[in-house]
């Protein structure tokens, strides 16, 4: 008979773990530790990464810091030299996602930069990568993918067919594999997260810059969020000026979207893995928002 009390454990509160994935005092024997930022809106998304990366990475001891960055260039797109300014915060690895050609110098610059991912699934021959091989200070290694959905999105290849592809070439050489799944619809996110469990340490939606509430590790060791949000100002409509945003679908004519001014909210999950055994062992969620 089904056992409700069992299976529907209460929900811990934001920034705490899990009740059923709790996370030992001192943290884990082969333990490595990722923090995943979500999309990085314009220069208040960037200033909220200066504020609150350095006390974050100290305090829970990160082994790695990956950021979603494809709209850290006033909300559309990255450049270059942007990528630079998050790298001197202390990011190491940059996913993309829909808005990654928005900047001209990225088309050209991407293939230079061997820390930044665009999705895998774009059609072949397009610039740049959509996974790699990280290598920390200590020789340990992780695999990053990009990936992006289909569903109310661009026609590309599939995202399911893309993740075998590119986790059967890096599992030859790493067992922590991370993907970021960049699309609109939760249920295509959740259905990768299935599909995948087992099979990467974790499965990190983005693109919505709405952190969802559904953080967990699924049965076969995989961490999952469907969204982990996004750093940039709160007071607007995911980071954009709310005004235009809303006389958009008043009149459904054309306007200019600005990224909003005014309090800035940080968005990222922390991701426990064992990198013995690839699996995830614990995923915290982060929302901190200025007052
Ligand atoms: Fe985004
Ligand atoms: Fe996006």
């Amino acid at each position: 008979m089904f056992n409700f009390r069992r299976r529907f454990v209460q929900r811990a509160p934001c920034d705490k773990f899990h009740r059923w994935n709790p996370a030992p005092a001192g943290g884990y024997n082969n333990g490595m530790r990722i923090l995943f930022i979500g999309d990085i809106v314009g220069r208040p998304g960037r200033q909220a990464v200066a504020r609150h990366l350095p006390e974050i990475r100290e305090r829970h001891k990160t082994d790695l810091i990956v950021a979603n960055a494809e709209n850290a260039a006033a909300g559309l797109g990255v450049t270059p030299v942007l990528i630079g300014e998050l790298r001197s915060l202390g990011v190491q690895v940059f996913t993309l996602g829909n808005h990654v050609w928005r900047k001209n110098e990225m088309v050209a610059g991407i293939s230079g930069m061997p820390d930044v991912v665009r999705p895998a699934n774009f059609p072949e021959g397009t610039p740049g990568r959509g996974s790699l091989l990280h290598t920390l200070p200590d020789g340990r290694t992780v695999g990053i993918v990009n990936l992006m959905g289909r569903v109310f999105m661009d026609a590309i290849r599939c995202p399911f067919l893309q993740a075998d592809a590119e986790i059967a070439a890096l599992s030859r050489q790493t067992k922590v594999i991370l993907v970021d799944i960049h699309a609109e619809a939760t249920s295509e996110k959740v259905a990768l997260g299935w599909y995948l469990d087992g099979r990467c340490s974790a499965v990190l939606g983005t693109h919505t810059h709405v952190q969802t509430a559904d953080e967990w590790v699924m049965p076969h060791g995989t961490a999952y969020i469907s969204d982990a949000g996004m750093c940039g100002p709160y007071h607007s409509v995911i980071g954009v000026d709310s005004r235009t945003v809303i006389e958009k679908f008043l009149t459904a004519m054309p306007r200019k979207f600005e990224v909003a001014g005014g309090p800035v909210i940080f968005s990222a999950v922390l991701v426990d893995a064992d990198e013995i055994t690839g699996r995830a062992t614990a995923i915290r969620r982060f929302l901190l928002r200025d007052t």
